[in-house]
């Protein structure tokens, strides 16, 4: 039993302690994860964990520890981290004879214990990044005899009893990352996906936070589960007040069983602390630019097709897209759903990826040709991991579509998925999209994925195969990208139903949603930036009357709220006026000129008390430079807004806070702030922090920039 001592480690980064108990038989156990404590002594930190454990009443007659992987056997009465048995024994655990590696460099720990008794091994790793996120992760093999049958691994994290109140995200198609907030009370939040994919209504992130905590102040804490296929977050409060943030993939029965060797490893947790949501959202972004795989060239004014043709492709409607697209500017230029053998609308052709002849007798050349000469990049649309029914493939492989019971799953978007789990199906995609990628010289790749995975069998194991399936797409995705190096994918599904670190790992960009109607994307870009900085987010402006939801709105609010992330056009512009060309230039022109900005920059997004003006924008690292949206959503009951308050600029230096834009001056307007005339006004960073600037006399549904310059 637990008699020899233990260690205490201490780690630090970015504002973030991590303080463990480290055992020498049992598991490490989180004492601190949150605020920096400062340079403490080791018998300082050593205090928190003679102080850290009470005895309970009616309790077992010891203190309870709660490792990372709660075990019900150390007295735990809450959700255990592992469930599985082998044939009905070996179901509790008792995890010991613990040896830890330290990786200081990395701030890593790595501890390995076994249970003899059950025959498991547990490898569990913490890293505590430069960015402040604590990534979280577990192995367990199985030593014993005879196959092990695990329901799942999750890993957990405690939280103070200050945190009052959780805020996680939900959602749907064309709404994703709706916020949802509610008091934390005894029971758990638990939010599980059993989609196949991450899902539009993922939690994302979900937080535990003091009340009434905002974007700029109150301290959260955060998890993200780095998972495409099904998953759990959960926070679970006890009635002694033990506060556990916890997940992991979600497995379904018989998915994962381990036979005697075997191992199974949970996807990256990650956990993030923070005084304020923009703190917390701040470490995700440093996490993902810190990666050696964060796109790093400036992001290319894209022009997808999708919403200007939908699926009526011909050449010179195409080609003449081409050329507006690169005389307003656009870099890359995709060619979305529709291209290939039999797919005139969505009913057909998934999994059949050659060009149909039909309607491209000369292959997709005549348009690349002319987009690479227009100096465009050429992206194209694939849905590797789906097959309709009526398509060759489907009729040649019909044992390689996901299904069970002897029955095909239900239709969705009349389409069925393919089980690349089967290595003969993986081999196959990846060939085809491979082979197009060297022909065409295929850039970017748009790779969608439009349904949920229903009665997802393999009818190779007869078991369950949402787990493999989501491995086996992220070792095409890698394949493709080893052999195509430049080569750029967009994770999209059904707009934003993938959005995860875990796809992210492979892929350079996510489409954020299906809805590109301005008023919907600000709370669109708003909530996925809590995970994920503009340059990853796909943000377009589409036509004046949204196809989604039937408003109009004009171009400015259109555009300047697709200029905070990854910006691009989805809007038939070879039938708009000239007029309209002029100014999307002119916005594409801005876009280029602040993505340097735009996309190393932190976010800041302003806690207004008038609830329908949102304010956000991006400050460089440097703080020299800044842009700021400011959005009227709707009308508010009082008017004007007054002055916003425009925190992370420097205090004692002096900036020049001005209007930027197409059509940005509004000095016509006898009502129009200073700060929108002429060359603006100067302000120093405490006074914009203190006092702000006046809102402007927006209307609803529209929106203003606001630059601020160093002097
Ligand atoms: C769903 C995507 O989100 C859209 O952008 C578009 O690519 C369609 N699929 C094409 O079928």
């Amino acid at each position: 039993m637990t008699t020899a001592p233990s260690t205490i480690s201490h780690l630090r980064a970015a504002g973030v302690s991590l303080v463990l108990e480290l055992p020498a038989h049992g598991l490490p156990t989180v004492l601190h994860w949150g605020a920096d404590l400062g340079d403490v002594s080791d018998a300082e930190v050593q205090a928190l964990a003679s102080g850290a454990v009470p005895l309970l009443d009616n309790s077992v007659d010891v203190p309870v520890q709660v490792s990372v992987l709660p075990e019900g056997s150390a007295g735990w009465m809450g959700t255990p981290g592992l469930e599985g048995h082998r044939a009905g024994d070996d179901w509790s655990t008792l995890f010991t004879d613990t040896s830890y590696e330290t990786d200081a460099v990395s701030r890593t720990i790595t501890a390995r214990a076994i249970d003899a008794a059950a025959g498991l091994a547990l490898t569990t790793e913490l890293r505590l990044t430069d960015s402040g996120l604590v990534m979280a992760r577990a192995t367990l093999r199985n030593t014993g005899g005879g196959d092990y049958a695990l329901g799942r691994l999750s890993l957990a994290l405690p939280v103070p009893q200050a945190a009052t109140e959780i805020l996680d995200q939900a959602g749907r198609w064309a709404k994703e990352r709706v916020p949802q907030r509610r008091a934390i009370t005894v029971g758990t939040h638990l939010r599980e996906n059993r989609r196949g994919r991450t899902g539009a209504d993922a939690a994302t992130v979900l937080t535990a936070g003091a009340g009434g905590f905002g974007f700029r102040a109150g301290e959260t804490w955060g998890l993200h589960v780095g998972f495409s296929g099904n998953h759990v977050s959960a926070l679970e409060r006890a009635t002694n007040g033990r506060t556990l943030l916890w997940g992991g993939e979600l497995l379904l029965p018989g998915e994962v069983s381990l036979a005697p060797g075997e191992e199974y490893a949970t996807p990256w947790l990650f956990f993030a602390y923070g005084d304020g949501l923009d703190a917390q959202a701040t470490r995700f972004h440093d996490y993902l630019r810190q990666r050696p795989n964060h796109p790093t060239s400036e992001r290319p004014v894209v022009l997808n097709t999708w919403e200007a043709v939908y699926f009526h492709h011909d050449l010179p409607t195409l080609l003449e897209l081409a050329e507006r697209a690169a005389e307003v500017g656009v870099e890359r230029y995709v060619l979305d759903d529709g291209w290939f053998l039999g797919r005139r609308s969505d009913d057909a052709g998934l999994g059949d990826w050659s060009v149909d002849t039909d309607v491209w007798p000369e292959g997709l050349h005549p348009l690349v040709n002319r987009v690479k000469q227009l100096g465009m990049q050429f992206g194209l649309w694939f849905e590797p991991e789906m097959v309709n029914p009526d398509s060759e493939l489907a009729r040649a492989h019909p044992e390689w579509i996901m299904q069970t019971g002897g029955r095909m799953p239900l239709e969705a978007r009349q389409q069925q998925v393919l089980n690349l789990g089967i290595p003969e199906a993986w081999e196959y995609i990846r060939a085809a999209i491979s082979g197009l990628v060297t022909e065409y010289d295929i850039d970017f790749i748009k790779w969608d994925h439009n349904r949920d995975l229903v009665d997802a069998g393999s009818t190779v194991t007869h078991r369950a195969g949402v787990h493999e399936q989501t491995l086996a797409v992220y070792r095409l995705l890698a394949a493709l990208k080893a052999e195509h190096p430049r080569l750029e994918i967009e994770s999209c599904s059904s707009g934003g139903a993938r959005v995860d670190l875990g796809v992210l790992e492979h892929t350079d960009r996510v489409w954020a949603s299906d809805c590109i109607d301005p008023l919907e994307r600000q709370q669109i870009l708003r909530w996925t930036g809590q995970l994920l900085p503009a340059e990853l987010i796909g943000s377009h402006v589409g036509s004046t009357h949204s196809h989604t939801t039937g408003r109009t709105h004009e171009l400015s609010f259109r555009a300047a709220t697709a200029l905070f992330g990854h910006f691009g056009i989805e809007w038939n512009i070879a039938k708009i006026t000239d007029a309209e060309r002029a100014e999307l230039a002119e916005w594409v022109a801005l876009y280029k000129r602040f993505r340097p900005l735009l996309h190393t920059g932190t976010t800041v997004r302003i806690d207004h008390p008038v609830d329908e003006l949102w304010a956000h924008g991006v400050v460089a690292a440097d703080a020299s430079e800044a842009l700021f949206c400011l959005a009227l959503l709707s009308r508010p009951s009082t008017w004007p807004p007054g002055f916003v308050r425009i925190p992370g600029l420097e205090a004692d230096r002096r900036y020049r806070v001005s209007a930027v834009g197409p059509r940005a001056a509004l000095t016509t307007k006898s009502n129009a702030p200073s700060w929108q005339g002429g060359d603006g006004v100067v302000l120093t960073g405490r006074m914009l922090a203190a006092v702000g600037i006046q809102a402007p006399p927006l209307q609803p549904e529209h929106a203003a920039l606001v630059h601020i310059a160093a002097e």
